[in-house]
């Protein structure tokens, strides 16, 4: 459902931008700024036309500068003569309909003296609650307007018990949740990575509007800025009725230059409301990403084995065509050989050099690319490939050739990145656009088997400077490295919509909406540590949905935090996302394989489910209790999987049994575990229970498993599939 009721282009007209379950109310009166009425559950035509009598305070939907200049704003400009002011007016409403049934509203405002207008738009689909806005700065005038601020959107939150979630971290410790109730002042959610930015706070955060945040009850309204560059989202709590949020591209050193006839476009904020808690705001993303933003977000993701903590930069024929052997052997169906098979002038045995020479060292493969599809082709599996191509080394044939491609201020010694050499490529600069484009271009024309693509970026953009760019636009350097970016990877897809191409920046460094129509998934984090996982997967999944998520079974001790985890926990917990491993299976052993070899077959009993289901978190590794659960469940609720972890190895450590949610109450499912290792069976193996009950007791996990003695150990784990009877 999109616009209810329509603009007739006179005086005052109610904007019903509605979705299924949601609506946002505002009202456009020609001649006065937009004025934002309401966000919330879906209203019934005669509640939106009773919303000002019930005592709803209108506000301006994109406060700009100049006028209320005593607040925060969305948006502020110098116009060519040194006006610092914006007067905005509604000028007129359109709507209009993509191919794919997602309705668009604008409102256009134009500036009561300047040729400077800003339309906002509203992006709504029939089948799903999220709306989509987004601002765009048109200068009609001769001169040059500069921005100063930009904000994609701004939405009025009512002052009460409104806690916020939000998610920080770092380097193989993405994706912590923080929870805190709002108070008086401003919180400032950022980054200023410049090429990626999830690795420490996230461009997601919900807003739970009774209190303490809640999984399944409680008002929350969630709101993701899908961008692929530095981000800044604000909070600020004031004077006003209102927590004030703002979301957009960090404008820190990033004023943009509009020439005239120019038109800048902001990436989209996407909002959802729920009275189911904050599980309820993520069901709505990860229905929206899967059916309109991820890419491939309706087919099912394959299992695959990545060779990095396999084997590292170690890279050669025999050992490719072992690993591929082995995961076809354990029923994976793809083989992925990450970094360190290019490189002629200068071989890639560490990270020190050859980023951006993208041939194949015909030394450690002798047959090259072409010998490697043809063995997994033998196998019977697809093969992928690991490239870096925003990037280079300052030893490399590239950076010799092009010393002008990579992004550095004049007079300056770059500083450089991973292995000491490495350097950002200026994605601003078009040929640099086209070298990118045919790294890809050039592997899937020699090779169009290659089936996945592992897209990395290792390096922030630590030096300010385009070499590229006029002076007088230094400061759009980051800004035009994401538009550069977006415009290679709209032509990839337009040429290669099939191949599947993850996200992975230094692990989870691209985490977020605005890279996903380009991109099937995201490697979540560099840390593969089962239990820490856990709570990384936790945290990401507030907003992403496990198809996208990847998640791989590594070795023991684990190469990140040294821990020892069983064979069994780390597949429970890499089963709660986009399988995959990453291991060397030389080193496992023969009982290791069996045990992977019928996870692996489980997994696939259950992918729909998990990639295509609706998740339930049901105990946070937060709380403390000493174990974590959630659960996935299909849309028709015939089928679901249920995880729990333990997280701590304490006797008798009281823990909670876990009610289950989402279940039809009145439906009977029949209980079975999955990748079982016990000796014998749970109590309710096979055993059938109503939803009603399930979702009210739960079941009993027992502390440990019941395996012969010398194969205990601590972190024990249950994955069960419930099928309706
Ligand atoms: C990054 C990635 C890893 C791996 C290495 C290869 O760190 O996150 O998964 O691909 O690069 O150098």
């Amino acid at each position: 459902m999109g616009v209810a009721l329509a603009w007739h282009g006179a005086t005052a007209e109610t904007l019903h931008v509605a979705t299924p379950a949601t609506s946002m109310v505002l009202e456009a009166t020609e001649g006065r700024p937009l004025k934002f009425v309401y966000y919330g559950d879906r209203l019934a035509d005669a509640d939106v036309a009773m919303l000002e009598a019930s005592g709803a305070k209108p506000v301006d939907a994109y406060p700009v500068y100049g006028l209320t200049s005593h607040r925060e704003t969305a948006m502020s400009v110098t116009h060519p003569d040194g006006n610092m002011t914006l007067d905005l007016a509604v000028a007129g409403v359109k709507e209009s309909e993509d191919p794919d049934g997602a309705r668009v509203l604008t409102v256009s405002m134009a500036d009561k003296y300047y040729p400077f207008g800003v339309d906002i738009n509203y992006r709504t689909y029939p089948d799903a609650d999220v709306i989509e806005t987004w601002a765009e700065a048109v200068n009609n005038g001769k001169g040059t307007v500069i921005l100063r601020e930009f904000a994609s959107g701004f939405l009025p939150i009512r002052r009460d018990d409104v806690y916020l979630t939000s998610f920080y971290g770092t380097w193989a410790n993405e994706g912590r949740v923080s929870e805190r109730p709002l108070q008086h002042g401003m919180t400032v959610i950022k980054n200023k990575d410049g090429a990626r930015n999830s690795h420490t706070a996230h461009a997601e955060v919900m807003f739970s509007l009774d209190g303490r945040p809640q999984e399944h009850s409680g008002r929350t309204i969630g709101a993701a800025l899908c961008y692929s560059g530095n981000y800044r989202l604000r909070i600020d709590t004031g004077d006003s009725d209102v927590h004030e949020f703002y979301a957009g591209i960090n404008e820190d050193n990033s004023a943009y230059r509009l020439a005239r006839g120019e038109r800048f476009v902001t990436p989209p904020l996407a909002l959802t409301y729920s009275d189911e808690g904050k599980g309820g705001v993520s069901r709505n993303f990860h229905r929206w990403g899967r059916d309109h933003r991820l890419a491939h977000g309706k087919d099912l993701r394959k299992i695959l084995l990545n060779s990095w903590e396999g084997v590292y930069f170690d890279i050669n024929e025999e050992g490719m065509a072992q690993m591929m052997h082995d995961i076809a052997d354990m029923g994976g169906e793809l083989f992925v050989m990450d970094d360190g098979w290019f490189g002629v002038k200068y071989p890639r045995n560490n990270d020190s050099t050859s980023l951006g020479d993208w041939t194949v060292d015909t030394t450690k493969l002798p047959s090259g690319i072409a010998g490697l599809c043809a063995t997994a082709k033998k196998n019977g599996i697809r093969f992928g490939i690991w490239i870096e191509p925003e990037m280079t080394n300052t030893l490399s044939e590239l950076y010799e050739a092009h010393p002008e491609y990579v992004i550095k201020p004049s007079h300056r010694d770059a500083v450089q990145g991973r292995g000491g050499t490495q350097l950002v490529l200026d994605m601003a600069n078009p040929k640099v656009q086209d070298l990118v484009f045919h790294v890809v271009d050039t592997l899937m024309t020699n090779y169009p088997e290659i089936d996945y693509i592992k897209w990395d970026s290792n390096a922030p953009i630590m030096n300010h400077g385009s070499q590229y760019l006029s002076a007088d636009n230094q400061s759009h350097l980051v800004i035009d490295f994401h538009r550069g970016l977006a415009k290679t990877l709209d032509r990839i897809r337009a040429k290669y919509p099939d191949v599947t191409i993850q996200a992975c920046a230094s692990g989870g460094g691209r985490a977020n909406w605005g890279v996903m129509p380009w991109f099937d998934e995201f490697w979540v984090s560099d840390n593969t540590d089962a239990v820490q996982r856990v709570y990384m997967q936790w945290g990401t999944s507030h907003f992403f949905p496990a198809i996208a998520m990847a998640s791989h079974i590594s070795a023991s001790p684990n190469h990140q935090t040294h821990r020892i985890i069983s064979l069994k926990y780390r597949t429970d917990v890499a089963m709660s996302g986009r399988l995959g491993m990453e291991i060397q299976p030389k080193d496992m052993t023969a009982e290791e394989k069996d045990q992977t070899r019928r996870a692996i077959a489980d997994y696939k009993k259950i992918r729909p489910v998990v990639q295509q289901g609706d998740l339930y978190r049901l105990l946070s590794p937060y709380d403390g209790k000493g174990a974590a659960s959630l659960m996935y469940v299909s849309p028709d609720k015939n089928e679901a999987v249920y995880y729990w972890w333990r997280l701590n190895n304490d006797i008798n450590p009281q823990l909670p049994r876990v009610p289950m949610a989402g279940l039809d109450p009145d439906a009977t499912y029949t209980v079975h575990e999955l990748n079982r290792i016990d000796n014998e069976p749970l109590p309710f193996e096979g055993k059938s229970f109503t939803g009603r009950y399930l979702m009210a007791n739960g079941l009993e996990m027992p502390e440990t498993h019941k395996v012969d003695y010398h194969k205990l150990n601590d972190y024990s784990s249950r994955v069960l599939q419930l099928i309706k009877k």
